[in-house]
């Protein structure tokens, strides 16, 4: 058995209304489960696809493919600079429009019959079209998708009238984030792969820092703060109506758990240096090579005050979670955006991107090189756990997980999905959450 209420003064009792219970496995292993999630989250929800350095000129598109949306969608940057989503589905005999992953173009033709769009999915040219008898080209344009930005991030929305703007998504849980530099991050590196597990439990395994200490007893294990004993407890947790942060110090005198001291160098990279120069030499080298290279010094003072809101001079990272799949950590000069899109009730692409500052010497790069291994072997000892908890889960012998306080993103995430798929089939929540319970 576990306590229902949390003790006073824990992070589950200040979110008493998520329960202190069990959280069940059910919505894990579910195909039908994840079609509600289809049909009531990711149609009707903002979702990233990208930032706009991407599609920096006119002309330049990407697409992209929801799965969890069933669609693809072409994302382009117009004439005017506005950045458009349209459904890739020709409007004759719905062939594809792009081919291409990425592209840059003045029109799109469909390689079928040659019709043509502009960049805004409007028709402007048909082959033969007298043959058509009167068609009126204003209703066959590509099919839109709602499309808005936020600091440089690109979200659409398949519900053609969503219920809030992209704007009052973000604002109540993120106003307090907007400025920070994430237009100075501008190299980067990229990884994606499919892994065989349900969206959430992949989400869930980068929403709490407590597995950190075993997960990654083998490479970042230095960084962990140790001041307050236990395995990397968080500084604070933050739940809102949708989304989710969580704030976590590092061990200064690690490289890893020290990422100001790169950009400041200084007393930074020298607390940094103090004990990783024996214990982590080739971190230290790295490091070394990295000062005084990076374009911007990004200083800890002119973050926002939602960036390490708890101001802890130890502060390493925060993650924010946006809700339904998109993660995103801020640290104070490079950060981590990573999707979890769903294929299926047990397949998930993960897409990971990471953004630096750009370096201006070798030395630099030489940095840059080195955390990016440094982070694949992270991201890989991640990875390492889910199918396997995937199938475990799907065996069907444990009913509940059960959380701990350090873990309250994991339980904010789940009741936040029953609470929308209650109101999207009309049940209370409570309701929701008792049929949940009972198996
Ligand atoms: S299907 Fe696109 S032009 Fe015919
Ligand atoms: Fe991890």
């Amino acid at each position: 058995m576990i306590a229902t209420q949390a003790p006073e003064g824990t992070l589950t009792a200040r979110y008493a209304e998520l329960g202190a219970g069990l959280i069940p496995v059910e919505p894990y292993i579910s195909a039908e489960y994840y079609e509600r999630e289809k049909a009531h989250i990711f149609k009707k929800t903002w979702l990233h696809v990208g930032r706009v350095e991407e599609i920096a000129q006119a002309g330049d598109y990407f697409v992209k493919k929801l799965d969890a949306c069933d669609t693809e969608i072409i994302v382009v940057r117009n004439k005017q600079g506005q950045i458009r989503a349209m459904h890739n589905v020709c409007s004759h005999r719905l062939n594809q429009i792009a081919y291409d992953k990425t592209g840059h173009t003045r029109k799109f033709f469909c390689k079928f019959h040659g019709w043509a769009y502009d960049l805004d999915g409007k028709l402007t040219g048909v082959p033969d079209e007298k043959c058509f008898f009167g068609l009126d080209f204003k209703d066959y344009a590509l099919t839109r998708v709602a499309c808005d930005v936020w600091q440089g991030f690109i979200f659409v929305n398949m519900d053609p009238n969503p219920k809030m703007s992209l704007a009052d998504f973000m604002k109540p849980m993120y106003g307090d984030v907007e400025g920070y530099p994430f237009d100075r991050m501008t190299v980067g590196f990229q990884w994606e792969t499919v892994v065989n597990c349900n969206w959430k439990l992949a989400l869930d395994a980068f929403q709490e820092a407590y597995h950190v200490a075993y997960v990654h007893g083998n490479s970042i294990a230095d960084a962990i703060d140790k001041s307050d004993g236990g395995s990397m407890p968080p500084l604070d947790a933050l739940c809102g109506d949708f989304h989710r942060r969580l704030s976590l110090a590092g061990n200064q005198k690690s490289v890893y758990g020290n990422p100001k001291a790169v950009t400041s160098g200084g007393a930074a990279a020298a607390e940094a240096l103090s004990d990783a120069a024996t214990t982590r030499p080739i971190a230290a080298a790295a490091l070394r090579a990295g000062l005084g290279s990076a374009r911007h010094a990004f200083p800890l003072d002119a973050l926002p005050s939602g960036v390490n809101w708890t101001k802890s001079p130890n502060w390493l990272f925060d993650i924010n979670v946006i809700f339904p799949d998109f993660y995103v950590s801020l640290r104070p000069n490079y950060i981590q955006a990573y999707n979890f899109r769903p294929i299926a009730h047990n397949k998930t692409l993960f897409e990971a991107r990471v953004y630096y500052p750009e370096m201006t010497t070798p030395g630099g790069r030489f940095f840059l090189e080195y955390m990016k291994v440094a982070l694949r072997d992270v991201l890989l000892e991640d990875l390492s756990t889910l199918e396997r908890t995937q199938r475990a889960a799907e065996t069907g012998v444990k009913k509940h997980m059960v959380l701990q306080d350090n873990e309250l993103l994991v339980r904010h995430s789940y009741h936040v999905i029953e609470r929308l798929l209650a109101e999207a089939e009309g049940r209370t929540t409570t309701e929701a959450r008792t049929e949940a319970i009972a198996e």
